[in-house]
Formats: C-alpha cells, structure tokens, sequence
C-alpha cells in the first residue's frame, strides 16, 4: 500500500501528517517505511531529530540500497530520509523510485513535499492512495485542486482523497471538502472524497521542537486522534497488495 501526501502549496502539514500516519500504522501493528520524497527541503529527518547518513539521493543514485539508507524509529516505522545535497529535485527520477518502492512489501507513507513536478507526478499516480492536504486558506484550495486536476489526467482511475487540516472543529472540513469536491465534479467529472480532517494542535509545534513525534508526545491530544482516525480509515480501505 502507497499512499503518497500532496498538497501542491508549502507549509499546509503534509510532512507532520506523513510522520503522524506512519506512527499511526505503526500502533495498529504494520510496520511502514516513512519516505521523504522531499529532496529539495527535506525534513522529515529534522522533524524526528535523526541524523541520516544516506539518504534518498543516495539510493537513486545508486551509491546504495534502500536498506542501507533507511533508519529506524523508536516508535516503530522506518525512516528513508530525504535530505540531499547531491541531488536536484529536478533530477528525482520518478520511475526508478517507484519501482524500488514497489519492491518493498509494506504500506509505504511518501511526502511529496510542495509543487507537482514531473517525479512527483509519477509517484502520485503510482499511489494507491493519493492524499492532498489542505486547509482553509484560498491559496491552499486552489493548490490542492491542481493536484487533483493533474492526478486525474495522469491517472483517471487513481484513488484520490481530501484530508483538510489545522480545524477548530469539523464542520469547517465539510466546508472546504465541499469547495473541492464541487470544482472536481464540474470541472473534472469526478467527486473527491473526504478522508479526513486534523484539528489545529499546539502539541504539533511542541513536538517538532523536541524532535518527538507528536504521537509519543501528545498520544491523546486532538491531532493525534485525528491521525489515527485517518490511519483506520486508510487501512479499511486499502486494497490488498
Ligand atoms: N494540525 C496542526 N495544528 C497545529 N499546527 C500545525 C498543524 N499541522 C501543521 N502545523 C504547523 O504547520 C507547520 C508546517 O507543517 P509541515 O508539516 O512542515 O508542512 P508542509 O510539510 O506541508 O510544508 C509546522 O511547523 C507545524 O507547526
Ligand atoms: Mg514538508
């Protein structure tokens, strides 16, 4: 199972979600590789106070294998980090990553980090399930809905889901799925689901300044509820490899 974590615009969560889920599957007793497809400004490592000796680019360049890059966390998920100063972004090359990637049989959490390059494209069509993040500001919802116009050209039939984060409550997520989902069915002829929704949690800045992640942290606090309700509804609906 891949999912891969969009949203086109910077700074909307995608990274704090990646991280969140991996934790999440890894409490319901899956065993995911977290990968930081962010080799451009990668920070995964940063968030989860690793120090990486090889990273992505490593692998892709083919100075090693996936298993002598990733690490492994006390909370129970790998890491592939993503940090490069030997790789441009623009030289990611998609394919290679998303056969090594199906190599690997496990569910697999990708950040794709900001912007919808070629790589990125073809890693999110690979995806079983695309999730775009976005929150309410009208710079994220029309970032996320070109992800979700381009998700549909490059892969018609790809699952593609909404999950909208920082909410005071969740009536707003209904509210900003529904702007979607309405500019998906006129626009692209295709409804988007709602997957989820993370509320805003100070224990999420608190947690990235201890290098913890906010599962061990704040396991009962808002966000982290909300990530295990995503990682339940990810799992139920996966379609087995
Ligand atoms: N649910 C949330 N509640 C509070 N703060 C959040 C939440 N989600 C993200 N943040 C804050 O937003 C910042 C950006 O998040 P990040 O995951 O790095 O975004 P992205 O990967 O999309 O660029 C983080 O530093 C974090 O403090
Ligand atoms: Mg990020």
């Amino acid at each position: 199972m891949l999912i891969a974590i969009a949203s086109g615009k910077g700074g909307v969560g995608k990274t704090c979600i990646a991280i969140g889920l991996a934790h999440a599957l890894a409490e319901a007793g899956r065993k995911p590789l977290l990968v930081d497809g962010d080799l451009g400004l990668a920070n995964v490592d940063v968030q989860l106070g690793l120090q990486p000796r090889l990273d992505l680019g490593d692998v892709l360049a083919g100075r090693c294998g996936i298993g002598e890059a990733v690490l492994r966390h006390p909370a129970g998920f790998d890491v592939l980090p993503g940090r490069s100063g030997s790789v441009e972004l623009a030289a990611m090359n998609g394919a290679l990553l998303v056969r090594l990637l199906r190599e690997q049989a496990r569910a697999i959490v990708l950040d794709l980090g900001a912007g919808l390059g070629a790589a990125q494209r073809q890693l999110a069509a690979a995806a079983d399930e695309l999730v775009v993040v976005a929150n309410e500001e009208p710079t994220s919802l029309t970032d996320a809905y070109a992800v979700l116009k381009l998700h549909h050209r490059d892969a018609p039939f790809g699952r593609a889901g909404v999950v909208v984060n920082l909410v005071a409550q969740l009536g707003q997520a209904r509210k900003v799925h529904a702007a979607l989902d309405s500019a998906c069915r006129n626009f692209l002829g295709t409804a988007v689901p709602l997957l989820g929704a993370i509320r805003r949690d100070p224990g999420i800045s608190a947690s990235i300044r201890a290098q913890t992640p906010l599962l061990t942290r704040h396991p009962a606090g808002p966000a982290a509820q909300d990530l295990r309700a995503l990682a339940a509804r990810l799992m139920a609906q996966a379609v087995p490899a």
